[in-house]
């Protein structure tokens, strides 16, 4: 039997990890990080979100760490991250449909002016803000095309809008129209109506949304960031939004995190603001995704969303 410590969202989670493994994971040991009779070097797996500082280096040993995040930004740029682990990002089907799920709402809000209409119903103002654009007259444009967002894509893709992606990796014809390197991004970002960042953050994405990139996305059109707010300069974009060159944001993820309280996203006319919480998947699916990915690295494979150094995700 192999024995999962679980570190993931702190002490307070643990007893929905535990029922969570017990119920679709029978054959995995879990024990919880914070008991005081743990003993790192008992275990074969790490399950961790955020682990205290100093915490990774206890794990130099382990055979994986499994990332309750699809994104490793948090723990692969940390000192104590130990480099010859393989670490895992979380996947699985509900994350994937969440995501979808979430991005679609963000579109069809933007599409229609719903802040507009979520600020009215506040002061009982009774104003008919028709919008017209449809989903097929509508071009959406992918930053990244991994996991999630291939997954995104095809969702939308399906729900009628006119969709393509940006990513780095270039891969076989896809029916989604792909644009790679500096040239593609131009060229995407020009007829792009509404831009979904769901890249990870990396050196080479970090503050990749500025002045420069958002001049050149077609003059109307609106941003949704699922990806993280470090890739997004924020003065830039609140720049883009009072100049009136941009309609609207749908924004999920920001930098630092919770969002500062003088933050001007707040209470921004235009803006859309949600708490990071585009695509956490139930403790239970997420224990079988886990599940599933331990099964295959103890038979001896490589995990599909298995962390890339060269990549940096
Ligand atoms: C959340 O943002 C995640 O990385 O899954």
């Amino acid at each position: 039997m192999v024995t999962l410590a679980v570190s993931a969202e702190g002490p307070g989670a643990w007893d929905e990890w535990r029922k969570a493994f017990q119920e679709v994971a029978p054959q995995i040991q879990t024990v919880s990080w914070f008991d005081p009779a743990f003993d790192p070097s008992k275990a074969d797996y790490a399950l961790v979100w955020h682990p205290a500082p100093g915490d990774m280096a206890k794990m130099a040993k382990m055979r994986a760490m499994l990332c309750s995040g699809a994104g490793v930004n948090q723990l692969v740029g940390r000192g104590d991250f130990p480099k010859d682990v393989m670490l895992v990002r979380m996947g699985g089907d509900q994350t994937a449909v969440l995501m979808a799920d979430y991005v679609l709402w963000a579109i069809v809000s933007l599409l229609r002016d719903a802040r507009t209409w979520a600020l009215q119903q506040e002061r009982k103002i009774w104003r008919r803000n028709l919008e017209y654009r449809t989903s097929a007259e509508t071009t959406i444009g992918i930053l990244g095309y991994g996991n999630l967002g291939s997954a995104v894509a095809r969702r939308l893709s399906k729900a009628g809008f006119q969709v393509s992606a940006w990513c780095r990796r270039v891969r076989p014809v896809e029916d989604i129209p792909l644009y790679f390197g500096e040239d593609g991004k131009v060229e995407l970002l020009g007829k792009t109506d509404i831009l979904v960042n769901l890249l990870p953050s990396t050196p080479q994405t970090r503050g990749l949304i500025d002045a420069e990139f958002l001049s050149h996305l077609k003059p109307g059109g609106s941003l949704i960031n699922v990806g993280r707010g470090d890739q997004v300069v924020a003065e830039d974009l609140i720049s883009a939004l009072d100049s009136g060159r941009m309609p609207g944001a749908v924004l999920d993820v920001f930098a630092p995190e919770p969002l500062p309280e003088d933050s001007a996203f707040w209470q921004h006319p235009k803006v859309f603001v949600t708490p990071h919480v585009a695509a956490e998947a139930s403790c239970k699916m997420q224990a079988a995704y886990v599940a599933g990915a331990i099964g295959e690295i103890e038979a001896g494979k490589v995990p599909a969303l298995t962390y890339h150094p060269d990549w940096g995700y």
